[in-house]
C-alpha cells in the first residue's frame, strides 16, 4: 500500500508502527472478529485501535488487510505494515501459517554438518524475531532442535513468545535442550501417537499425533494448535519440515530469505516430489523485501 504522505508532520518512525502492530496483534486475538475497516492511531499517548473516522486514527485497515495512512510515513514504516499487517490481524476468523527459510544463492539452508547461523543478515534475523513476536506458535522440526538447540523466544524486538513446538516423531531428541528446560515459554512436543507414555521433561507437554504415509498427520497439529486459540502458527524450518507442510498445502505464505552467499554443499532448503516439466512448478504470487544484504521473498500461497 502506499501511504498518502500529508502535511509537515514528522513522519510514523518504524518503532511506532511496531506498537501499533502490536497492540493490534493482542486486539485481534481477543475479538471473534476483527472489525472491517478501522483505525490505528493513539489514545492517550497509548497505541489504540479506533473507529475509522476518528481524527486521530493514524492508519486506516481495511477488511481485507490494505491500508492507507493518513499522516506521513517513513518508507521503512510502510514496509513494516505491509509485511506483517496480515500477521497482526490473524485470529480466530483469520488463522494463518506461514513459513520461513533462509538460505543461500544455491538453495542451502546450512552445511552438511549443520550449521546454519551466519547465513542471512542481523535484518533477518529481526524479521524472524518480529514473526515470533506477532505468531502465537512457532514451529521447528527435530533436526533443528538437534543442530541449533535454539531458544525460539523473542528477544531483539519488543512482544511476546510463541508457544514452541518441536515435531520429534520418534522422541530421538535429549530431554537437555535449552528450550525443554528453559521454561521460558510453553513447550509442545509433538510425536507419534503410540510414543506419549514415555515420561518427557518437566513442563514439555507431549502431543500424540496419528501417522501417514509421510510422516506425521500435519492437518491434525494445525487443528490441534487452532483448538488451544493458537491461530498465527509460524514455521521456522528446517527444510524437511517447512517442505512437508509446503506439501500436505497448509502454508497461507512461505517467505525465503536468499543470501549473496554460495555454499555448494549442504541440507537443501525446499524439497517436493520430482515433477516433469516447470509448468508444474509453484509460481507464487510475492512480493520481495530488501534485509540489509538478503533479499526476502514473501510468497503467497493461500487465496
Ligand atoms: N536457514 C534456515 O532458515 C534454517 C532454519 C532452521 C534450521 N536450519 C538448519 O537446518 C538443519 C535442520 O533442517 P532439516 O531439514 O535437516 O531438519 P528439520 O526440518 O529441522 O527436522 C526434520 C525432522 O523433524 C521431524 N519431522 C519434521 N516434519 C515431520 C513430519 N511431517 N512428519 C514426521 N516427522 C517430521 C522428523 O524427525 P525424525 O528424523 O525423527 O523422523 C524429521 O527428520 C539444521 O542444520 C539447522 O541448523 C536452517
Amino acid at each position: 500500500m502506499i501511504a498518502q504522505r500529508q502535511g509537515t508532520e514528522h513522519p510514523l518512525d518504524p518503532e511506532q508502527v511496531w506498537l501499533l502492530l502490536l497492540k493490534l496483534r493482542r486486539t485481534a486475538r481477543t475479538l471473534s472478529m476483527v472489525p472491517g475497516c478501522f483505525g490505528l492511531g493513539l489514545d492517550a499517548g497509548q497505541p489504540a485501535i479506533l473507529s475509522a473516522d476518528d481524527p486521530a486514527a493514524w492508519v486506516i485497515v481495511h477488511a481485507d488487510g490494505s491500508w492507507i495512512a493518513r499522516m506521513p510515513m517513513s518508507e521503512t514504516g510502510a514496509e513494516l505494515l505491509d509485511l506483517y499487517l496480515p500477521v497482526a490481524l490473524v485470529g480466530r476468523s483469520r488463522p494463518l501459517t506461514v513459513a520461513h527459510l533462509g538460505q543461500s544463492l544455491d538453495g542451502r539452508i546450512a552445511t552438511t554438518n549443520g550449521a546454519s547461523c551466519h547465513i542471512n543478515g542481523p535484518e533477518n534475523l529481526t524479521h524472524l524475531h518480529r514473526m515470533r513476536a506477532l505468531c502465537d506458535a512457532i514451529v521447528v522440526g527435530a533436526g533443528t532442535v538437534e543442530c541449533d538447540d535454539p531458544q525460539l523466544t523473542t528477544r531483539r524486538v519488543a512482544g511476546p513468545h510463541p508457544v514452541r513446538v518441536v515435531l520429534d516423531p520418534r522422541r530421538r531428541l535429549a530431554a537437555g535442550h535449552g528450550l525443554f528446560q528453559d521454561r521460558a515459554a510453553p513447550t509442545l512436543l509433538v510425536c507419534d501417537e503410540a510414543l506419549t507414555d514415555r515420561p518427557g521433561p518437566d513442563h514439555v507437554e507431549i502431543i500424540g499425533v496419528p501417522r501417514t504415509d509421510q510422516g506425521l498427520h500435519l492437518s491434525e497439529i494445525v487443528r490441534y494448535l487452532h483448538a488451544c486459540g493458537l491461530y498465527g502458527i509460524f514455521i521456522e524450518g528446517g527444510g524437511l519440515t517447512v517442505s512437508a507442510f509446503l506439501q500436505a498445502g497448509l502454508l497461507d505464505r512461505l517467505q525465503i530469505a536468499v543470501a549473496p552467499l554460495i555454499i555448494g554443499s549442504g541440507r537443501p532448503g525446499i524439497t517436493l516430489p520430482a515433477i516433469e516439466d516447470l509448468s508444474q512448478g509453484l509460481r507464487p504470487r510475492h512480493r520481495r523485501y530488501a534485509m540489509g544484504e538478503d533479499v526476502l521473498f514473501d510468497c503467497r500461497l493461500g487465496p
